[in-house]
């Protein structure tokens, strides 16, 4: 008689890069329990995310987040069998909030802990949708915070010991979603500002102004080709601004939703077109896209289109694996244990600038 394999080990994530405190447990490629506690209105009054009080928040938020997950899991602390944990890069006081937690679950408990990187981890979340990652890819990250085309390859069946992961290009100053924050400022909408352009967009034509496409120039595509730039498209629309106020004009209305579809329509146009190149550069044939702006329905609309002409795969896991949580660390975190990786020792540093080759700690 044969018995049936041991269930694949429990394994707890935590995130707290910036302003979400993610906790979640996954099995395997199975997403049990999943909570995250947002800090966002906590800065809105401040127009981008405070550290000292996104770390405050974080010190609140994670105990309550944590039981929250467990509850939905339907499991203990005692059913852990590691912990992984966001070492990097980020925010340092908000890192440094999630990995003294999970050091001491790890050291309370008894298991391996696993220090992981936050951007890599965006990307192994497609294991909880697609089971497992493809085995080359090009990934375009893009939130508040960062700004990243990465290729990935992860060879079948060679576990994430095989992963590779190299930077292509990020962005040179403003992130993506950061742009977008700050446009809705300059358009008097609320931070975070993502959402209240896409709205104010939906009845804009985005050929009403030609904004610029950074770094998409011949001369410096050479230098730059897979890097971004937003903040002359960020000075571009401010001018606009500028120029209507002074021509008499109120910043409401029909130029509202022409400058935020305009504005829209030149981010999604440079993110889509300087992903499809990468990918076509690289022979790869999925594109994977993560992070808060991929909420955004015109970068969606646009990338999903551009690479069904060029025939290319395109996974966007759901938004709310999307924006940052625990469960893409967990997954990451149960992919390395799988393979044997780390465990990351209990004096383990967090990296706010630790690079994306580095997958565990
Ligand atoms: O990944 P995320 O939730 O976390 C951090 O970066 O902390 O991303 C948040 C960013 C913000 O800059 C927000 O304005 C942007 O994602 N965002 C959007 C949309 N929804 C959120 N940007 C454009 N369109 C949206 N619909
Ligand atoms: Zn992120």
């Amino acid at each position: 008689m044969t018995s049936a394999p041991a269930p694949a080990p429990l394994v707890l994530g935590i995130e707290s890069s910036c302003d979400e405190t993610g906790v979640a447990l996954v099995r395997g490629s199975a997403l049990l329990g999943h909570a995250v506690a947002s800090s966002v209105e906590e800065h809105v009054r401040f127009g981008g995310v405070v550290p000292e009080i996104a770390s405050r928040a974080h010190l609140e938020a994670l105990l309550p987040t944590l039981r929250r997950a467990c509850e939905e899991a339907g499991a203990t602390l005692a059913d852990v069998d590691a912990v992984a944990v966001t070492a990097g890069p980020g925010l340092a006081g908000a890192l440094l909030v999630g990995v003294a937690a999970a050091k001491a679950l790890a050291l309370g408990l008894d298991v391996p802990l696993l220090g992981v990187n936050h951007l890599v981890a965006h990307v192994a979340v497609d294991v909880l949708v697609s089971g497992a990652l493809p085995e080359r890819s090009v990934a375009l990250l893009v939130s508040g915070g960062h700004t990243e085309l990465l290729d990935v390859s992860s060879p079948a069946g060679q576990g994430v010991g095989a992963l590779r992961v190299e930077l292509l290009g990020q962005t040179l100053d403003d992130a993506a979603g950061e742009a977008f924050d700050k446009v809705a400022r300059l358009l008097g909408l609320p931070y975070p500002g993502g959402p209240h352009v896409q709205r104010a967009a939906e009845g804009g034509d985005p050929a009403a102004y030609a904004f610029p496409r950074g770094l998409t120039a011949a001369h410096d595509l050479r230098r730059h080709p897979y890097d971004f730039s937003f903040s002359g498209l960020k000075t571009a629309v401010a001018r606009q601004v500028e120029a209507h106020r002074r021509a008499g004009g109120e910043v409401d209305g029909a130029f509202v939703a022409d400058v935020a579809a305009s504005f829209s329509e030149a981010v999604a146009d440079v993110l889509a077109r300087k992903t499809v190149t990468a990918a076509l550069d690289r022979g790869v044939g999925t594109v994977l896209l993560g992070g808060g702006v991929a909420a955004n329905a015109r970068v969606r609309g646009l990338l999903a289109e551009r690479c069904e002409a060029a025939g290319l795969e395109l996974r966007v896991p759901p938004l709310r694996l999307c924006t940052d949580n625990g469960a893409m660390v967990a997954a990451l975190g149960a992919l390395a244990l799988a393979d044997g990786l780390g465990p990351s020792p209990l004096d383990l540093a967090t990296d706010p600038g630790l690079p994306v080759s580095t997958v565990v700690v």
